[in-house]
């Protein structure tokens, strides 16, 4: 089954958004798989960001995402990288449309609230990066 790599960013942590957040998918029908609140390090940002790095906000971008916890999340569900992109909404929230969580609570473009996989090789490669393999979990839910 498809999965996702999802973080409420450190903004989100902070506004107290975790619940309102895991709720939407929740509520959509995805499943949590994995998830975990954790300070990311100076090495994980700029890996997981590595594709940002000769940009001129890089340096804002780390120190932004390593200045206090986040809640790393992986999602599963059919469609669920391309669905939960078009929940999230667009990066920048004051073009997110009303309803997304980033059009709903964003502020800026760096503290968007939320980060989400942008394709399944992304997924992948983040959902390998943050979570070990035993923290994935393999269960069944009813629907
Ligand atoms: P995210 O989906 O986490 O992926 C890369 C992040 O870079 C993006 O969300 C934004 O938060 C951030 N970003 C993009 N453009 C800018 C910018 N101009 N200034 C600061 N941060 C940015």
């Amino acid at each position: 089954m498809e999965k996702t790599f999802l973080m409420v960013k450190p903004d989100g942590v902070q506004r107290n958004l975790i619940g309102e957040i895991t709720s939407r998918f929740e509520k959509k029908g995805f499943k949590l798989v994995g998830a975990k609140l954790m300070i990311i390090s100076d090495e994980l940002a700029k890996n997981h960001y590595g594709e940002h790095k000769d940009r001129p906000f890089f340096g804002e971008l780390v120190d932004f995402i390593t200045s206090a916890p986040v809640f790393a999340m992986v999602w599963e569900g059919e469609g669920v990288i391309k669905i939960a992109r078009d929940m999230m909404g667009s990066t920048n929230p004051q073009e997110a449309a009303t309803g997304t969580i980033r059009g709903d609570f964003g502020m800026t473009v760096g503290k968007n609230v939320i980060h989400g996989s942008d394709s399944p090789e992304s997924a992948e490669r983040e959902i390998n990066l943050f979570f070990d393999e035993k923290e994935v979990l393999s269960y069944s839910k009813n629907d």
